[in-house]
């Protein structure tokens, strides 16, 4: 059972992921979602709206770690010796500041001070994608920049 969750759950980047996994990896491609996609570009106020386009990256990149709904419960959360971050909780996300987590995305979790098993996205995504997933973790979680 384990196996086939790795399996599932094996993420892409899996070379830099060493030294989080509990266990041994293998390299398969991981995302088969086939869920719709939420509807229609929600506009809010920001800077950088969140759009269909985020909700699908963060379902494609980030779902299988912080969850589909970005609870922290992903299928890979298990095999991560530090849990990701529940993105619906504003108790913590409310004392970071926003360029605080566009950093963590963009330069992974050793940039701010946090774990390497959060990855870097700055290669993957562009800047507008990394400051929307931004917009879209204050959506989750209803909080403010500090
Ligand atoms: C391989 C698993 C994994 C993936 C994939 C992943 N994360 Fe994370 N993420 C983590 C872990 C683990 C932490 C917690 C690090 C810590 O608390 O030390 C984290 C923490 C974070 C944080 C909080 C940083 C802080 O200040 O504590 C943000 C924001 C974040 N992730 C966003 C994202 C976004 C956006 C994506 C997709 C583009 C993503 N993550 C993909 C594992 C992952």
């Amino acid at each position: 059972m384990n196996r086939i969750m790795i399996l599932i759950g094996g993420v892409v980047l899996i070379g830099l992921f060493a030294g989080c996994n509990r266990e041994p990896e293998e390299e398969k491609p991981l995302y088969s979602s086939t869920e719709p996609a939420p509807s229609a570009p929600v506009s809010t106020p920001r800077t950088h709206p969140v759009t269909r386009k985020t909700r699908n990256t963060y379902q494609f990149y980030c779902a299988q770690c912080h969850g589909i709904d970005g609870h922290g419960k992903g299928i890979n959360a298990p095999h991560l010796t530090v849990p990701p971050r529940d993105h619906t909780k504003a108790d913590y996300l409310e004392t970071r500041t926003d360029e605080q987590l566009f950093t963590a995305i963009s330069q992974g979790g050793l940039a701010v001070g946090r774990a390497p098993c959060m990855p870097s996205w700055q290669h993957t995504l562009d800047e507008n994608t990394i400051h929307s997933l931004v917009s879209y973790i204050r959506e989750l979680c209803q909080c403010k920049s500090l």
